[in-house]
């Protein structure tokens, strides 16, 4: 199926439109609010890539990768890269944009050279791990914080 979705670099003309993007009422426990994440994405600079996933013009999600950052029980040396935050706007879930958004993350990770996607997700009955293993990330054993840490291998070919 071919997509029409695709992502844009935040600007001075969508910025405010992109603080208004909202997830239900009842995941708003799941994912930071889109300022928060851009006021990280401010002060890590090159670190993060915080991208907004458009349909057409409109706005119907949020997505924010990483790269090159270790994780609190990692060597000294070794760092990762992956998936920080998404927020798929309420009323357009369960359309593929979530799924979009892993793929743009996961080609990006790609070309930057490495070859495993990291993501974290809070653990709720309501929560993201369906979709994280329906896209085929499996827990690795560890937690950072309360969030649970998945890893997805980057094969070469699309997501299952
Ligand atoms: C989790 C979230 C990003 C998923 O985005 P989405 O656009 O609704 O998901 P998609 O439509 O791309 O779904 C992709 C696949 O996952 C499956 N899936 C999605 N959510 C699911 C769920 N809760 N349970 C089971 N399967 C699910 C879909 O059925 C779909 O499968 P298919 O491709 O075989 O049809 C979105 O619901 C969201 O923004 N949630 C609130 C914030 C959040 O939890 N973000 C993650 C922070 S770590």
């Amino acid at each position: 199926m071919t997509s029409t979705f695709r992502l844009a670099e935040i600007t001075t003309d969508n910025v405010e439109d992109a603080l208004r993007l909202s997830v239900r009422p009842d995941q708003q426990d799941l994912v930071q609010p889109v300022a928060h994440s851009l006021a990280l994405a401010y002060a890590f600079g090159d670190t993060a890539w915080p991208r907004l996933i458009l349909d057409g013009e409109e706005i119907v999600g949020f997505v924010m990768a990483f790269f090159g950052v270790p994780f609190d029980a990692d060597p000294p040396g070794v760092t990762r890269a992956g998936l920080w935050r998404l927020n798929v706007a309420a009323g357009q879930q369960g359309r593929g944009i979530g799924r979009f958004a892993v793929e743009q993350v996961a080609e990006e990770v790609r070309r930057r050279g490495w070859s495993r996607l990291t993501t974290s997700w809070h653990i709720a009955d309501n929560g993201p791990e369906p979709f994280y293993r329906r896209l085929g990330f499996r827990p690795t054993g560890e937690m950072t914080g309360d969030e649970v840490i998945g890893e997805l291998e980057l094969g070469g070919a699309e997501l299952t």
